[in-house]
């Protein structure tokens, strides 16, 4: 089983962003604790991020020896028509994540277009969300 975390724009800047929204952690201490909850799963995990939004479609294209994605595609959740139709295309199972409550915030964030192609979606929970996902996702695809 392998499965493939992307993180969009302003994610490789976790650290220096809002803390009391997206936690203290840097991206490279998330993946960190991503890898260790798939070593206890026995899943296999890559990463990547990108600022750009043709780099992210390019990547979901290139996924289909993934099992599913586990993505925060950041800002470009809130308009992002090219990554959400890039990952029905993959037609495997996705889970969309977010550190912050997205819900709670700024009403421009309410609104995902990766929502209605996804399994599920898991906010909120800070760095904890990304740990939340890769058990929702072992779930599924374990038809558990
Ligand atoms: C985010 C929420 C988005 O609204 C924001 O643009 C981000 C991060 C989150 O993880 O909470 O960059 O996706």
């Amino acid at each position: 089983m392998k499965i493939l975390v992307i993180n969009g724009p302003n994610l490789n800047m976790l650290g220096s962003r809002d803390k009391s929204q997206y936690g203290s952690l840097s991206l490279k201490e998330i993946e960190k604790m991503i890898l260790e909850e798939a070593k206890k799963l026995k899943i296999g995990v890559s990463f990547f991020q990108s600022n750009e939004e043709g780099k992210i479609v390019t990547k979901i294209q290139q996924a289909s020896n993934y099992d599913g994605i586990i993505i925060n595609a950041g800002a470009y959740t809130h308009t992002s028509i090219a990554i959400r139709d890039a990952l029905e295309i993959f037609n495997k199972p996705v889970i969309e994540v977010h550190l912050s409550n997205i819900f709670a915030r700024e009403p421009f964030r309410h609104n995902s277009y990766i929502s209605s192609i996804a399994k599920g979606v898991i906010a909120g929970f800070k760095e904890n969300s990304y740990v939340l996902a890769i058990r929702a996702l072992y779930q599924i695809l374990n038809n558990k």
